[in-house]
């Protein structure tokens, strides 16, 4: 029974409450419903809001991917034109643009920002239009450090000149690159596939990435300037272990030449005894003359040796050198004409004398002459140059021969060097002019074209000789 009464109490107490509720419920329904949709729309639009940062978030997370990425690629590269490359087609390709240029100061003196690199479609600047340090389009982007529409720069800063390079990039980006508050140069962008304008993103990714080029940029540039540091004090030390080898091979020749030079004196006179007792014994004649004329043989190649010690010297006087290399072109014009090789003449006439001995020179053109001549038996070019630098009168010899193997090339000026058959060369014609050009202070070289071989002589325009 209490079981039971409980029961209903329970069911009473059930019942009541369910009929209140179902009351209350029909009086709060249309608020219910104005409180679901409203708390639907917060949802939708927390989700909107989040959707979006989401997506900020992830294109924040790209660029900062790309940027390490990129930092460490820029770190890991040392070549210029390789560094440029991946920085211009980074910018482009996360920014969606399709059109940029780098202007970098150049390398020497800082004055000017010129064309390093352009990249994209379109209409470039022309090459020679550059900015100039100093301007007050310049000094507002050092200053600034950050990326600016090239809208806010053309209206008053530019002058005429930057206005034709921005024109070309309008509406744009420019990029100032500074490295320690300095503007080593600028990135110029423009031509977004969207057409849509450059985002604030776009924006903060070219700042960070602009920062990292510049530093990367002036790395490249050290390395780059300590190796060509390093490759012209190994230069040096090869043109001095050179040159002293020469020194004393040159020694030793004339030593060995003077030594030869006075028995041969004796033995020449021997033969022309010989010859004046023979009487009318021809064989004993002829057999005299083929001696005599190999001991001429010796003494010219004693005589070689001793000029590319030391030259005899023909007095030192002002020399006009594309006059004396003229002379001597007059005298084997026709030579080579018979060799069906073509002489093309290049004299600067501005060109200043100098102190030199006339006849030495015509002696070493003369030599380089004939190598090339010997060189083009089918036939060829001979490319003959008079020009000055302000220091030295340049003369430079280029045939269309074979060119000289890489290994021999550190070789041809020691006395007796010779590729030629032991009839046709002694190998002392490069070395006399290697002695001869020393002696005018200056500096005879080689070099392999992809036209054949090229001699190049330098003689000071200022010289005091040693003699
Ligand atoms: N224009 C050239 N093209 C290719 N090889 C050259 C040229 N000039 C010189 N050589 C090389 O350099 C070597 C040395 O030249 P060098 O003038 O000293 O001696 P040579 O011509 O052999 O003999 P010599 O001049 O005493 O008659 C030559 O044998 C040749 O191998
Ligand atoms: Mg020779």
């Amino acid at each position: 029974m209490t079981t039971n009464k409980k029961n209903r109490t329970t069911k009473n107490r059930t019942g009541k409450h369910t009929q209140k509720s179902k009351n209350s419920v029909s009086l709060l329904a249309p608020r219910k419903n104005d409180a679901v949709n409203l708390l639907k729309r917060e949802l939708e639009e927390k989700i909107t809001s989040l959707t979006k940062a989401n997506r900020q978030l992830k294109r924040e997370i790209f660029d900062l991917y790309t940027v390490f990425e990129i930092s460490r690629n820029f770190n890991a590269v040392l070549n210029y034109e390789q560094l440029l490359d991946t920085f211009i087609f980074t910018s482009l390709a996360q920014v969606g643009a399709s059109k940029a240029s780098v202007y970098l100061a150049q390398k020497r003196q800082d004055e000017f920002y010129v064309v390093a690199k352009h990249k994209g479609s379109g209409e470039f600047p022309d090459q020679k239009l550059s900015f100039k340090a100093g301007t007050p389009l310049i000094n507002y982007l050092t200053k600034l450090n950050r990326p600016v529409m090239t809208h806010d720069l053309m209206k008053e800063l530019a002058n005429d000149k930057e206005q034709k390079i921005l024109d070309r990039f309008h509406p744009g980006l420019v990029v100032p690159l500074i490295y320690q508050s300095n503007l080593s140069g600028l990135l110029l962008i423009t031509d977004k596939i969207s057409e849509r304008e450059f985002s604030k993103d776009d924006i903060e990714f070219l700042s960070i990435l602009g920062n990292q080029i510049s530093v990367a940029i002036e790395n490249t540039r050290l390395y780059e300037a300590e190796k060509r540091a390093i490759e012209q004090l190994r230069s040096t030390q090869q043109q001095l272990v050179h040159s002293e080898r020469l020194a004393a091979l040159g020694e030793m020749s004339a030593k060995v030449a003077h030594e030869i030079n006075n028995p041969l004196g004796i033995i020449k006179n021997y033969i022309l005894l010989i010859r004046q007792t023979a009487q009318d014994n021809d064989e004993i004649i002829n057999y005299s003359k083929i001696l005599g004329e190999e001991i001429d043989r010796i003494a010219r190649i004693v005589r070689e040796l001793l000029d590319f010690h030391r030259p005899k010297g023909l007095e030192f006087q002002k020399v006009d050198v594309a006059k004396v290399l003229g002379d001597v072109l007059l005298l084997i014009e026709r030579q080579l004409e018979n060799k069906n090789i073509k002489l093309i003449k290049r004299f600067d006439p501005q060109c200043p004398q100098i102190e030199a001995s006339p006849e030495n020179l015509k002696q070493v053109f003369l030599n380089i002459i004939i190598n090339a001549s010997d060189v083009m038996n089918e036939g060829g070019k001979l490319d003959v140059s008079v020009g000055c630098d302000g220091e030295s009168v340049l003369v430079k010899f280029c045939d269309t021969g074979p060119g000289i193997p890489p290994e021999n090339i550190p070789r041809i000026f020691e006395p007796f060097f010779s590729t030629k058959e032991p009839s046709k060369g002694t190998g002392l014609g490069l070395s006399v002019c290697y002695g001869i050009v020393k002696r005018h202070n200056g500096i005879i070289t080689y070099k392999n074209v992809d036209t054949g071989g090229c001699f190049e002589i330098k003689l000071p325009i200022n010289n005091s000789s040693d003699e």
